[in-house]
């Protein structure tokens, strides 16, 4: 079988190629530009003729979109732009999707909850309530998905972080090893998720064929529960940057642009009780990543 991966060259991505690279499938990457080394293809997916020829001309089994609008800030100053990627592309592939009988396995946000503030873990089933321009684009997504008439897999996952990229991790290895002090915020609680776990998931769900009459919506996140605070200070610890104080603050003290959930785990029940896939605990997970990066014995 053939599967085709948008945005090939992001965290998700990276991983998508790391995992898959002894499948017996044959895997096409894509994203919106050509890598350097040449493993990666051009496919815009806001070109809707692109990403129809694209589909039309590979016919794969499956297409796996990493591709998105992730800038969570930013896109409360280009709301347009976050709504093409995060709404309008997905669309596209949902379409291409649909017309050619592939299985579009999507990736989305714990973001698309956040108003109002709860305790309990989210499911699949609770409605959606996004705070920022950001988790609403991806909601939108979501929807533009499920009316599209395609067989569909929904992935939706929090607080990604990996080697590659731009992330949480990456900006606390580099703030703790360089100032005294760093304040960061207790009072937004999720799951940190490595890309290689969510990566690994899809990928086993591909070879498995498992996805197969399991179609619909899955809450996938590393095990257990923290706030961005316990995260820094798992990751400073881990690095050995014990120079850096690390301060709890409110999400007041520290405006951003955007509305961040107050409580965003999501519940993954659906998920195990429907693929049986164990789930790594956070810090595993993180330590894992942490010592692939070099930065933790
Ligand atoms: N990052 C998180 O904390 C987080 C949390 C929850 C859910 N998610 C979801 O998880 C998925 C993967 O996130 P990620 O962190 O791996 O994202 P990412 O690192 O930002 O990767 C997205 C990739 O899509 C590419 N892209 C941008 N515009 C495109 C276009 N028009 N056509 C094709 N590709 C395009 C990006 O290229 P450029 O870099 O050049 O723009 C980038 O390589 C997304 O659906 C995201 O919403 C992420």
């Amino acid at each position: 079988m053939d599967i085709l991966v948008t945005g090939a060259d992001g965290q998700l991505g990276h991983w998508m190629r790391n995992v898959s690279s002894r499948s017996g499938d044959r895997y096409v990457f894509t994203d919106v530009r050509r890598s350097a080394d040449g493993k990666v293809d051009m496919l815009d997916i806001t070109d809707a003729q692109a990403v129809s020829d694209a589909v039309g001309s590979l016919r794969p089994g499956v297409i796996v979109n990493c591709a998105a609008y992730t800038d969570v800030d930013k896109a409360e100053d280009e709301p347009e732009k976050a709504d093409l990627l995060n709404r309008m592309a997905v669309g596209n592939l949902a379409a291409a999707a649909r017309d050619s009988g592939a299985v579009l396995i999507h990736v989305s946000t714990d973001y698309v909850f956040g108003k109002g503030s709860c305790n309990v873990p989210l499911r699949e089933d609770s409605a959606g309530t996004p705070a920022c321009v950001y988790g609403h684009t991806k909601l939108l997504g979501e929807e533009a998905v499920k009316a599209s008439g395609c067989r569909y897999v929904i992935m939706r996952t929090s607080w990604l972080y990996s080697e590659y990229g731009r992330n949480f991790l990456k900006t606390m290895l580099s703030l703790t090893a360089s100032e005294p002090e760093v304040k960061v915020v207790f009072d937004q609680v999720g799951t940190p998720t490595y890309a290689a776990d969510l990566a690994g998931a899809v990928h086993a769900m591909i070879e498995s064929r498992e996805y197969e009459g399991k179609y619909g919506i899955y809450h996938y996140s590393d095990e257990g529960v923290c706030s961005w605070f316990d995260f820094a200070v798992t990751i400073a610890r881990y690095a050995g940057h014990s120079a850096c104080r690390i301060v709890p603050c409110r999400s007041s003290e520290f405006p951003s642009k955007a509305v961040r959930p107050s409580y965003s785990v999501l519940d993954k029940g659906r998920f195990k009780a429907a693929f049986g896939m164990d789930v790594p605990y956070w810090t595993d997970s993180l330590a894992r990543c942490m010592r692939n990066m070099g930065c933790m014995d």
